[in-house]
């Protein structure tokens, strides 16, 4: 029988307990302590100074569900929330972390044993990047995370990426370090036997698609550009969750996922249109109000009001995309958003009590 997301999300932080890993909640989506940042834009944000060795962990290994907003700075997709069918304003990461204890193999190992035999993706249907080096900053090749892939899969089944996919950095400053992504083909058979998956791995094709990140910490980039190797090296991983269930309900979108369904049908009784799952302007403003209600959302329920400067005004920027969209496409022209709060707030009750408690 198919999982539920609320199931799904259970798994992946039962599996990392079951290895040693504390489960701790997910920090604020508003950042309000690091002026690098307006909003947490991955899990490691909240664990930062302990890559850099500036604090003690409290625990060597840590996993979490942490929510994140990708619509400022560095890592920015607003422009495709919506028209596409799996990038998201606020969306939930899935990680687990080293800190100084295990490195690349176990990393490795337990994401293909997670994927593998606790959430069953058929095998042939993942692959693997590795980063390749990169001379100008004098970095090698990935040779011990190419080692350990080639345990678990064919050579065609691993592709070398450059610092632009596989050298993964938190923004201008700060722990980075190379990272092996994995890249799930939902593609159907046919397709599968015309055209082989790994030349579709980070060419943006909407069934081949990365769902996690294993980052290797090794180095802090400074403001001059230069990379200080760190004293302890660390994993850092973050799977995209809303990803990770559309695959494992096999569906061909995001929003055809019971983390987008619910509002989805809610927009549908307070409008009287029906959600196609097209590329119409129709079904994007669906898409773009069940993204963008959850980001607006989390991000008032963590304090952070839309206004006219800094995060709260990338706030107001989702509100106004949100509510031009359903003006425009849907004709709705009454005030809507609040409308589908308490779905939302009820979906998350159990995982993320704040949209409840702020409502
Ligand atoms: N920091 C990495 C990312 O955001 C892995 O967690 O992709």
């Amino acid at each position: 029988m198919e999982m539920t997301s609320a199931e799904i999300r259970q798994k992946f932080l039962d599996f990392f307990k079951s290895k040693g890993h504390h489960i701790v909640p997910s920090a604020p989506i508003v950042v309000k302590n690091d002026p690098t940042l307006l909003f947490t834009n991955a899990g490691m944000n909240q664990f930062k100074e302990y890559f850099l060795g500036n604090k003690p962990a409290p625990y060597k290994r840590i996993a979490d569900t942490q929510k994140c907003l990708r619509v400022s700075g560095k890592h920015n997709d607003l422009e495709e929330v919506g028209v596409d069918t799996y990038h998201h304003t606020m969306f939930e990461m899935l990680g687990n972390w080293s800190f100084g204890d295990y490195f690349k193999e176990e990393a490795i190992a337990w994401s293909w044993e997670l994927l593998t035999e606790g959430y069953k993706i058929p095998k042939d249907r993942l692959y693997a990047t590795v980063f390749e080096g990169d001379n100008a900053e004098k970095l090698p090749a990935s040779t011990i995370a190419l080692k350990k892939w080639k345990e678990y899969l064919p050579d065609q089944q691993i592709v070398f990426g450059s610092k632009k996919d596989n050298f993964w950095e938190m923004g201008e400053t700060g722990p980075c370090g190379p990272c092996s992504e994995i890249h799930v083909d939902c593609r159907p058979d046919a397709e599968r036997d015309q055209l082989p998956g790994h030349l579709l791995v980070n060419k943006d094709h909407p069934q081949v698609i990365e769902i996690w990140n294993n980052v290797f910490i090794q180095f802090n980039r400074l403001k001059d550009g230069s990379l200080v190797p760190l004293e302890s090296t660390h994993v850092d991983t973050g799977m995209g969750f809303e990803r990770l269930v559309r695959v494992l309900q096999e569906k061909h979108s995001n929003y055809d996922t019971d983390i987008f369904t619910g509002t989805i049908a809610e927009t549908e009784k307070i409008t009287g249109k029906k959600y196609e799952g097209t590329d119409s302007l129709k079904d994007v403003a669906f898409r773009v109000i069940a993204d963008h209600i959850r980001a607006i959302g989390f991000t008032i329920a963590d304090g952070q009001l839309p206004s006219n400067t800094g995060a709260g005004y990338v706030i107001r920027r989702i509100l106004r995309r949100a509510v031009r969209y359903y003006y425009t496409h849907l004709g709705y022209n009454n005030p809507m958003l609040y409308q589908l709060m308490p779905v939302i707030a009820s979906q998350f009750s159990h995982v993320f009590p704040e949209l409840e408690q702020q409502r």
